[in-house]
């Protein structure tokens, strides 16, 4: 450079990073795009000839580095490796994908339990676009077949298992073959589960999709998502245009976050089972409890399929209290470790009444049918000591 900068020049200008060997830790690429040597390089990535990145919408270091490493946890121990992209919530998860993957006059089955903004997002964004969404009980695997026999506008399956509030599974392994014998795409929120209890690939799964605001990242302190898929291709062309075209990317620094959260899971997911199960044990036995749902319990009616499919039981519960609305209110209320939030799987205990909550605006009929009652609270089970728990739990009973 000819003459001297500027003082605003010299403030305005990017630095090249000082350093000569990687840092231990991820870095967080705060920007926007990415810069050439000269323009030959610059058409050369461009064109797809070299790698690099172009644009931060279109894929960031740190971004991707994350993404690839949910691949590894979801592809853990499978011959071949899912692409992933990490995503800006787990909502973007899920428009992305069905935006990439479906258009107008398909339709998408599911089940009546799935998280609610996934059901509004089919019923008030992609029903107006012409992609429908018909409901059904995804565990009936032969109810299933028939009606994707009846309704080839019928193109992907989508499942939560296990699912909000009750728990209730999904037989993943017969569901893949059901809607592979019928050329009908699968996709699962493995957000309860997380890879570390659960692996929907394993078992003929074709999409995954993550709310990683919750256990992935696990400390309550990002809003993200992530999508998986082992079609290769489909993920790179389709998935991947979408994303760009919708600009659902996630940012670094919540990809950092996620990243940081993702280095203890496998501790803390058993932590959380350990911790539910010693909750769940104490609940049943409750003479104020009506009933307890965790999968661990024998009288959990998915316990033998759980057991089938999952490593361990997870750390979300729920149970029934019997003196109804009044008493979940009273039990909320009273409790003093735990956190009453409408989020779950951070490293401490939150607690959510649904009725008054997530399914406030659910008719009572269709919410009592799936065992959504008044006295129903939710726990998600965090880290703590299991005897304090049980001791804030127990104290908000007796009252
Ligand atoms: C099971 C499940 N899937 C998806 C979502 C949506 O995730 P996000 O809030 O990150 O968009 C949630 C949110 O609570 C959820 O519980």
């Amino acid at each position: 450079m000819k003459n001297r900068l500027g003082f605003g020049s010299v403030c305005a200008r990017e630095r090249k990073e000082i350093g000569f060997n990687p840092s231990h830790q991820l870095p967080i690429h705060a920007t926007s795009s990415f810069v050439f040597d000269n323009l030959q390089e610059g058409i050369d990535v461009f064109a797809g000839r070299k790698p690099g990145h172009i644009y931060g919408r279109f894929g960031n270091p740190t971004v991707d580095t994350v993404a690839e490493k949910i691949a590894s946890l979801e592809g853990y121990g499978l011959a071949e490796q899912p692409v992933c992209y990490l995503l800006s919530s787990g909502m973007a998860a899920v428009s992305t994908l069905a935006i990439a993957l479906l258009k107008s006059g398909d339709k998408i089955l599911t089940q009546g339990n799935i998280y609610g903004g996934t059901t509004s997002l089919f019923n008030q964004i992609l029903a107006p676009l012409g992609i429908g969404c018909e409901l059904t009980d995804l565990a009936q695997l032969d109810q299933v077949a028939d009606q994707l026999k009846r309704d080839p506008a019928i193109r992907m399956i989508y499942a939560e298992t296990p699912a909000n509030p009750t728990l209730a599974c999904v037989d993943l392994k017969g569901l893949a073959e059901v809607a592979r014998n019928a050329g009908v795409w699968t996709a699962v929120d493995n957000t309860f589960a997380t890879p570390y209890l659960q692996q929907p690939f394993a078992l003929g799964i074709d999409f995954i999709v993550h709310s990683t605001t919750k256990y992935l990242n696990g400390h309550a302190n990002t809003i993200s998502g992530a999508v998986l898929g082992m079609d290769a291709g489909l993920m790179r062309t389709k998935v991947y245009a979408a994303l760009k075209l919708l600009g659902t990317n996630a940012n670094s620094w919540d990809a950092w976050l996620v990243h940081n959260g993702m280095k203890t899971l496998a501790l803390r997911m058993e932590r959380h089972c350990d911790n539910a199960q010693a909750l769940a044990e104490f609940l049943e036995q409750h003479p104020k409890v009506a009933r307890v749902n965790y999968l661990s319990l024998p009288s959990h009616p998915d316990h033998e399929l759980a057991k089938r499919q999952m490593r361990r039981f997870g750390g979300m519960l729920s149970f029934e209290l019997k003196g109804g609305l009044a008493a979940a209110h009273a039990f909320i209320n009273r409790l003093e470790l735990c956190t009453l939030a409408p989020t779950l799987g951070d490293v401490d205990t939150l607690v959510m009444h649904p009725v008054s909550m997530s399914h406030m605006n659910v008719p009572k009929e269709i919410r009592e049918a799936a065992g959504i009652t008044d006295g129903l609270v939710r726990i998600s089970v965090g880290i703590e000591d299991a005897a304090d728990l049980i001791g804030d739990v127990g104290g908000a009973l007796e009252g």
